[in-house]
């Protein structure tokens, strides 16, 4: 695979740059201040670009790791430093491709999200590229973002329930976890402790309907024996509108997404 570069190592250029390293690809970095570049100098498939536009000259695909707010910045210092064959790869919530048309004009780019388990390789990714990129090109990217998760092909109008449902979901899964966690403290337990069951519990619950697919309402029968205490929980959560409390919230992110 040509090279890859990473323009931005904060969290996520640093999660994205790490599980690059360790697939031997050819990876080049650079990053507004210098000093967190250093620690990679001892990698050898590893390049320290001394700036955007040089990174630029150098890699096929940029993967833009800034906040959104600075897109247009990294547009302007490498735009006439591309190659014909570069592919742009944003990561930034709400650059739709109407907005990266704007900045990267006639040019190969590819919308994606991403979410914060890509900092243990275990993100849901999705990308979307443009026209101009070919099947090649798309599977070289479908293989870098496999690197730090799954990932997905998706059309743009996806986007805004793909932003709900994985870009915004760890914070309601993280709001989850300390609201069951208090009620455990509440019921004597301790916090650390709690914590690492009900975590467990989740990942487990996960890797079960990933392994099995199995429908959910299935996995959830099977827990609820009856006249048992996990129907109680069920029925209180039923009370107090769980479900459409969640599909509001999901709503909402891909409402918002779309006025972006
Ligand atoms: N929803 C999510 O969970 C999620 C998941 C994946 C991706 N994202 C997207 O990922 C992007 C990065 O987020 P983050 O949390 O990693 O941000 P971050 O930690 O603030 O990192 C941004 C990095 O970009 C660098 N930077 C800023 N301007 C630059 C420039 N002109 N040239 C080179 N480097 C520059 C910063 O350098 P300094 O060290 O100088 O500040 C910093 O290291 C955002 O667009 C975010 O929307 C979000």
């Amino acid at each position: 695979m040509d090279k890859i570069g990473i323009i931005g190592i904060g969290n996520i250029g640093a999660a994205i740059t790490e599980s690059l390293i360790d697939s031997d690809k050819e990876i080049i970095i650079s990053n507004r201040s210098k000093g967190v570049l250093q620690k990679y100098r001892k990698y050898k498939n590893v390049e320290i670009a001394e700036s955007n536009a040089k990174l630029a000259q150098e890699a096929k695909y940029i993967i833009v790791c800034v906040k959104p707010i600075n897109y247009p910045l990294i547009a302007s210092e490498i735009y006439d430093y591309l190659n014909e064959d570069s592919v742009i790869i944003s990561i930034a919530a709400g650059y739709t491709m109407n907005k990266l048309e704007e900045i990267y004009p006639n040019r190969k780019y590819v919308m994606s999200m991403s979410n914060t388990p890509a900092l243990v390789k275990e993100a849901m990714s999705a990308i979307c590229p443009n026209d101009k990129v070919s099947k090649e090109e798309t599977d070289d990217i479908l293989e870098i973002f496999s690197y730090f998760g799954k990932v997905a092909k998706l059309p743009e109008d996806n986007f805004a329930a793909f932003t709900a449902i994985c870009g915004s979901l760890p914070t309601y899964i993280y709001m989850f976890i300390e609201a069951a966690s208090d009620a455990a403290v509440k019921n004597g337990m301790k916090r650390k402790d709690s914590y690492e069951y009900i975590a467990q519990t989740v990942k487990g619950s996960a890797e079960l309907l990933l392994k099995t697919k199995d429908h959910p309402a299935k996995l959830k029968d099977d827990v609820t024996s009856p006249a048992g205490t996990s129907i109680e929980g069920l029925k209180s959560l039923e009370n107090h509108g769980f479900r459409a409390a969640i599909m509001d919230a999901i709503d909402a992110v891909s409402d918002k997404y779309r006025k972006m």
